[in-house]
């Protein structure tokens, strides 16, 4: 399963602290857990399996533990300690130890575990105010290059702009599904009627799109808008850019024009946790904006609620790829962006989430 082998973002940074989180990635149980930080920094983030070598339970029960020989996550069962990554020395030899090993068994304090008494250990990192985790190494002859490290969101790392993280979204459908939605211009008069379209201006242009083994890019796409720009009082022609750099992301942007002097850019990233379900966040910069953080959550919030029962109606809730059978889907004019996208999919390789 190659989406094994990328990274995906499984929670907003600021929500991983003091307590393990336990989450679902692909199927995979994964509990989350951070070391102390110093110097007002955040501490290293941590992904292992959500299960306990010993006995089998679940480690994201347990607690993180500031020892002198550095942190640890203790299981809730029977207290067995596994070494962080500053938990650098074992026992009475202070040898060094990996990431992941069992360092201390409280109801034999002088044993020494051996090797295999280890967690399972996943790559992790933190991107665009997420932690990201990827299940396995990529082999790079099946993935692409572009795909070895999290998409790039350039806004994000830029100071003259804003920054902010909404979500979590918990959704019952796949995320292919869900990127789709975000690529599809021509359900903002329905859906968002009156937000974000009006169904008397329902006509769109899907723009130029371009497909490459990086994904999707689209320019040029207009939609009629009730508030063409921040601040205006009647609707207008506005123009936006997308980009799939990711299977299960896409980046929305519009720039400023004359009359309007708002740069928005928003990342849906999105957390795969199983084929018919996942957990969304959008990661939004802004230049320009006058409103509030909590302001621009609430429209993000109000706008992903008109979208939930929509979206997690549709049959099946798999991607259906095929062009025959009982649940092929039929296009119009204004998928182009879906197609590509659908054939993005087929190019990568993408199993989940896809039928
Ligand atoms: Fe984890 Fe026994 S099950 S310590
Ligand atoms: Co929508």
């Amino acid at each position: 399963m190659i989406e094994r082998q990328l990274w995906h973002p499984v929670v907003a940074a600021m929500h991983l602290r003091d307590e393990p989180v336990a989450v679902t990635l692909l199927g995979q149980d994964v509990v989350l857990w951070r070391e102390h930080g110093h110097d007002g920094h955040a501490g290293v983030v941590h992904a292992w399996a959500d299960r306990c070598p010993h006995r089998g339970a679940r480690l994201s029960l347990g607690r993180v533990l500031h020892h002198l020989h550095g942190a640890r996550l203790e299981c809730p069962y029977h207290g067995w300690q596994f070494a962080g990554d500053t938990a650098a020395t074992q026992g009475h030899h202070g040898a060094p130890v990996p990431v992941g090993r069992c360092v201390h068994v409280p109801a034999a304090p002088t044993f020494e575990p051996p090797p295999a008494h280890c967690a399972q250990v996943f790559d992790a990192q933190e991107h665009h105010g997420l932690v990201w985790v990827r299940l396995e190494r990529p082999d790079l002859t099946q993935v692409p290059a572009s795909l070895a490290q999290p998409p790039g969101f350039e806004p994000w790392q830029d100071p003259l702009w804003r920054q902010l993280i909404c979500g979590p979204y918990e959704v019952q459908t796949s995320a292919p599904r869900l990127v789709e939605n975000f690529l599809d211009l021509s359900h903002f008069g329905f859906v968002h009627e009156g937000w974000l379209g009006a169904r008397t201006h329902a006509q769109v242009d899907t723009g130029k799109v371009d497909e490459g083994a990086e994904g999707v890019r689209a320019h040029e796409c207009k939609a009629w808008q009730p508030k063409g720009y921040a601040g205006a009082e009647e609707g207008g022609w506005v123009v936006y850019r997308y980009d799939v750099p990711h299977p299960f992301a896409a980046i929305l942007r519009k720039d400023a024009t004359e009359g309007d002097p708002v740069s928005n850019a928003i990342a849906l990233f999105i957390r795969p946790d199983g084929d018919d379900r996942c957990t969304a966040w959008f990661a939004m910069a802004t230049l320009g904006d006058l409103s509030d953080d909590e302001e621009l959550r609430a429209f993000q919030d109000t706008v992903f609620a008109q979208d939930r029962p929509v979206v997690e109606s549709q049959q099946p809730k798999r991607l259906p790829l095929g062009k025959d059978g009982p649940i092929a889907e039929v296009h119009g004019p204004a998928d182009r962006m879906s197609s590509a996208y659908r054939r993005y999919l087929v190019r990568t390789g993408i199993s989940l989430g896809v039928c």
